[in-house]
């Protein structure tokens, strides 16, 4: 396919090599046009090297080919990244100063715009209406994801992931003109990894958890249009970026961040592997071995159910009621009193969570492997659905079963 893509004056035009990596790592023509005041952002020869094609942004060069008119007609897609204020207030009066300006009113292809500014430009009134006037022409201008921003501050107006620009383009040239990302707008909060229990300072009771399948899931959901925010606790993998991390350490740490997280989630998901139990004592000094008494015995005392109590808060709450959607996962084992079904439907109803995602475990299943088979059950009593692959693909699936259920099924009672 033959794209456009056009790049503003934003500080975020160096996150756009990665997109136009995406595009010709499918195989995909790609002429770049910069702005002007792109190009003091990120020079010509780096977008040239990236597209294997050369690159103007003026109207004056190549004059015999007439380029703004041969771009804009050959163009089976343009994608603007990042879409500043300024571009798309000339893209929606119809402005033609630049290469880019006349190739876009050139171009009878899809259009795709991804906005990136300070939040107080997004929201300006005179923004909003462009952004309007855009899109009643049927041009796909994308929201820009909610996070921290060049300086200090923080908001909406940070340019979505690369994968996400990628995604959204491609679902607009295979027909979908209304497509939106199915988390658009939507806080998703995901607790990964395993807690650890300290014992003293130098031990712990911990799990096998890698926190793969919780950065999996992160990555799903940013790439669904999410801000997400990952609660890790021991992880063997690095987040991923595009993402807040909050760090946490033990089952009463991330209960402390998932309760805060949750009060403005649209989406949690309980990944995480959760000690169900904690020394009850936490030694300030190391714990010695002595001859001259007993070894120690460990007593456990119970950590509190964080996924009962984010759905007991959300019931309770009333006003969040049927707008927030969480999600537990099981490890399962059948046994000669029931299979691994028999237990994850119980372990729904006493959890009381929306959608049960259940991994069927055996000694050398799930813990820190790539790939990975589960079981989602929903509370609402649909059909349970399987999903097995790579845990990226297991986590595709599984976000967006919980963008159909956001987008689809009524309030839950
Ligand atoms: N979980 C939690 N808080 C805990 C323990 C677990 O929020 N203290 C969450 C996990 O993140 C997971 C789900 O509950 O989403 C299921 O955890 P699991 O340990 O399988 O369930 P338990 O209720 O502990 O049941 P059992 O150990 O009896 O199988």
């Amino acid at each position: 396919m033959r794209i456009v893509l056009g790049v503003g004056g934003g500080i975020a035009a160096y996150k756009v090599a990665s997109l136009l990596r995406l595009f010709t790592e499918a195989g995909h023509h790609v002429t770049v046009i910069p702005t002007e005041a792109a190009t003091r952002f990120v020079g010509t020869a780096t977008w040239e090297a990236l597209s294997g094609n050369p690159v103007s942004n003026s109207v004056f060069d190549d004059v015999h080919q007439v380029n703004h008119v041969r771009l804009g007609h050959e163009a089976e897609l343009v994608v603007i990244a990042p879409a500043t204020a300024d571009l798309l207030a000339k893209a929606a009066t119809g402005q033609a100063g630049d290469l880019l300006t006349n190739t876009l009113l050139m171009a009878h292809g899809p259009v795709l715009f991804a906005p990136a500014m300070h939040t107080e430009m997004w929201q300006h009134a005179a923004t909003r209406a462009n952004v309007e006037t855009l899109r009643s022409r049927g041009v796909a201008v994308l929201e820009p994801a909610t996070g921290r921003l060049t300086g200090s501050d923080s908001g909406p107006g940070r340019l979505p992931e690369p994968e996400v620009i990628f995604d959204a383009a491609m679902a607009l040239v295979e027909g979908q003109s209304d497509y939106q990302l199915p988390l658009a707008g939507k806080t998703v909060t995901i607790s990964a990894g395993g807690t650890r229990e300290p014992l003293d300072p130098v031990r712990f009771l911990g799990n096998r958890s890698s926190g793969k399948q919780g950065v999996a899931l992160a990555v799903a959901a940013r790439n669904a249009g999410a801000t997400v925010r990952l609660l890790a606790a021991h992880m063997e993998v690095p987040p991923p970026a595009g993402v807040e991390v909050v760090q946490v350490e033990t089952a009463l740490q991330l209960r402390e961040a998932a309760l805060a997280a949750a009060a403005d989630s649209d989406v949690v998901i309980m990944s995480a592997a959760v000690a169900d139990f904690r020394p009850a004592e936490v030694s300030s000094t190391k714990i010695k071995k002595r001859d001259d008494t007993a070894d120690p015995v460990i007593t456990l005392v119970r950590n509190p159910d964080i996924l009962h109590e984010l759905v007991e808060r959300r019931n309770s709450s009333g006003s969040a009621e049927g707008e927030q959607l969480i999600v537990g996962f099981a490890a399962e084992t059948g046994d000669s009193h029931g299979d691994v079904l028999a237990y994850a439907e119980a372990k729904l109803q006493r959890k009381g969570c929306d959608l049960l995602v259940v991994n069927h475990v055996g000694a050398d299943k799930v813990f820190g492997q790539d790939t990975n088979s589960v079981v989602i059950l929903a509370r609402s009593g649909s059909e349970p659905q399987e999903a097995s692959g790579t845990k990226t693909q297991v986590s595709a699936a599984i976000i967006s079963r919980i963008g159909f259920e956001l987008n689809h099924v009524s309030p839950r009672t």
